[in-house]
Order: structure tokens, then C-alpha cells, then sequence
């Protein structure tokens, strides 16, 4: 598996994340096996959030792998706060008492990295602050980050933050690539001009906050998924296509257009089928061209200006 730098830190991590939103389908045997697939494939890098399955997604996996001190640096866990029922939630009270219930779930003295979920309209950049600074020092995180922000978000937080901000988890995929069409499309009259993101593509490049995508494989937020899907006839001809070439899945050239962005991205993994997450892993070998990374972008049925 490849590493990359994530964000600004002396963290390594692999080029997939693996996903644990969807890890409550299983059983306490078959999530076993499916960690245990992801380790094998060098996949130690592993998202979780306080709200996946009201929190039970983060206690399946640590009994799943019985989870102790001895065993903990093999992984690299990352988890999520600040999404409650009815509202965001960034303040300090929040976020120290998620941070203590995801450890207790993970049973582990610490995090790798901690994101704050979704922007909170109320936020008050100095309370994030206060909270960091408490994690820190107590050992119970070791570097931060957020999801779904924009340029303007990190930069309010960071002015405040001490600490770096250093991956952005953001929806992106074939199918909902807003963030790149964008800047194909600058200043033009048409809906792909429209930024709805603030450039986020371009300032996490210039800030070297690694952009995490998630539900890679999805179409709109959560209609389904667009491989073998008849509504994406032209997108499927076209990945088959180069999936026969390079002998491998389409799963795989999926992760793999991701991969080919010099962003230097790190896909979030969503599948607990274990085939379909050693193909995701296979991406990490794939290098795509850069006909071939235009084709699959225009067969989804963007058009070039
Ligand atoms: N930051 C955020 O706001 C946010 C939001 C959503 C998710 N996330 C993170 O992103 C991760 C991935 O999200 P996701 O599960 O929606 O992503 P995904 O990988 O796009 O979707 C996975 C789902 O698609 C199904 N699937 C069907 N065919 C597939 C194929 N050929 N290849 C891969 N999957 C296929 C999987 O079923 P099988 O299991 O049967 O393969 C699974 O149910 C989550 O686990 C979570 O960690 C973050």
C-alpha cells in the first residue's frame, strides 16, 4: 500500500482510509475478518465518527479486534465530532465530552486524528481552541483536522487554532466532482461555474491539507452507488474499458481516478465486502493516464469549455 504525508504532520499514512460507517452490518466475527483483511492489505488507517451507528460502529471495532494498549499502534485511528441530533455543535464542552466517549467506545488512551464533523453556525473559534489546546496536552489527540469546511472555515478556525489543520474530509467522487469541474469552468455562465466550495480543491492544495474523500463510490448524497448502475451507461462503458486494460475491477479505477489527482488525496473506503476492499486497495498500484483520467470525467458527463 502507498503512503502519503498526511497534511502537515510526520504522520505516514496509507493511500486508503478505510470507512467504518457501514461497519454496524456486520457481525462481531465478520468485522473481525474485514480489519483483519484491511491490516493484511497494509490499510491501518481507519475513519470512524461519535455519531456512526449512535456510536456502536466505534464499539464493534474495538471488541471486533479486542482492542488494547499492546495492539493499539497498528492502527491509525481517526474519528469524528460535532454532529448532534438537531444542531452542530463545536463547543468546548462538546468536543471534550465526545473525544472522552470515543475513546471509551475505541478503548484507547488516544487519537490519531480528530475531525470536527460539519461546520457549526455558532461557533466560536477560541472555545475549538480551548479544546484542542486541553486534547494536546492531555495526550488524548495527536493532530486535528476538520470535514465538509470550506477555505473560509479552516482559515477562521486557524486563526485562532494553534495547531495545524491537516486533512479536510470532503464528498467528492466521479459523480459529484463540483470541486474540480469548478475549475474548469472559471467565470462561465454555466451551473459548473458556480463555486460552491470556495475553491476548497485549491486552498487545501496551497495549505497542504490532504483532502479525504468520502462515499467515493456514491451518486447525489446517498442515492446509491454509480458502478453497474444502467442510469451511468456511458460512465460504466468507459471504466470497464480501462478496468479490462489495466486487468483489474472497475472498484478499482473508481479509487484509482481519485488517486490520479496530484492533490495527493485519501479516499474514505465505504464497502465491508471484502473483495470490494482488496480491489479499492489495488488502486493504491494504479497509475491512470491522463487520457484516460479525462475520459472517465467526460464520461460522467461533464463537458470540457
Ligand atoms: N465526513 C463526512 O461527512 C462523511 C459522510 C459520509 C461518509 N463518511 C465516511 O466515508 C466512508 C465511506 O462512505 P460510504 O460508505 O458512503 O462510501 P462508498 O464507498 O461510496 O459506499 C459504500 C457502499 O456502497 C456499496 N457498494 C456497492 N457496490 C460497490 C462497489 N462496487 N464498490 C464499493 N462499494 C460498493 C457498499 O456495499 P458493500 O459493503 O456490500 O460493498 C457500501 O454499502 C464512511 O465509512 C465514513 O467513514 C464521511
Amino acid at each position: 500500500m502507498r503512503k502519503i504525508t498526511l497534511g502537515t504532520s510526520p504522520l505516514q499514512v496509507p493511500v486508503i482510509a478505510v470507512g467504518c460507517m457501514r461497519i454496524l452490518s456486520l457481525s462481531l466475527t465478520e468485522a473481525e475478518r474485514f480489519i483483519r483483511t484491511a491490516l493484511d492489505h497494509g490499510a491501518n488507517f481507519f475513519d470512524h465518527a461519535d455519531i456512526y451507528g449512535g456510536g456502536t460502529c466505534e464499539e464493534i471495532f474495538a471488541e471486533a479486534v479486542g482492542m488494547n494498549s499492546a495492539m493499539r499502534e497498528q492502527f491509525i485511528l481517526q474519528s469524528k465530532c460535532g454532529i448532534r441530533r438537531g444542531m452542530f455543535d463545536f463547543s468546548k464542552e462538546h468536543i471534550l465530552s465526545s473525544v472522552d466517549g470515543i475513546l471509551k467506545r475505541l478503548k484507547t488512551d488516544y487519537l490519531d486524528v480528530l475531525l470536527l464533523h460539519r461546520p457549526d453556525a455558532l461557533v466560536e473559534p477560541e472555545e475549538v481552541a480551548a479544546a484542542f489546546d486541553q486534547l494536546e496536552r492531555a495526550g488524548k489527540v495527536r493532530y486535528f483536522g476538520v470535514s465538509n469546511q470550506t477555505p473560509m472555515q479552516i482559515q477562521l478556525l486557524q486563526k485562532y487554532v494553534k495547531q495545524p489543520i491537516i486533512a479536510n474530509q470532503l464528498q467528492l467522487s466521479i459523480t459529484n466532482a463540483t470541486m474540480i469541474s469548478q475549475g474548469f469552468n472559471v467565470n462561465m455562465e454555466n451551473g459548473a461555474a458556480i463555486q460552491r466550495d470556495g475553491s476548497v480543491l485549491d486552498y487545501c492544495r496551497l495549505h497542504d491539507i490532504t483532502i479525504q474523500p468520502w462515499s467515493p463510490f456514491q451518486y447525489g448524497f446517498f442515492e446509491g452507488v454509480f458502478l453497474d448502475n444502467e442510469q451511468f451507461p456511458e460512465l460504466n462503458r468507459q471504466i470497464n474499458e480501462i478496468a479490462d486494460k489495466y486487468a483489474v475491477r472497475n472498484t478499482t479505477i473508481a479509487i484509482a481516478w481519485l488517486l490520479r489527482h496530484p492533490a495527493r488525496m485519501q479516499p474514505v473506503t465505504g464497502t465491508m465486502n471484502l473483495e470490494r476492499l482488496s480491489d479499492c486497495c489495488r488502486a493504491s498500484e494504479i497509475h491512470l493516464t491522463r487520457e484516460e483520467w479525462y475520459a472517465i470525467y467526460r464520461a460522467a458527463g461533464n463537458v470540457l469549455p
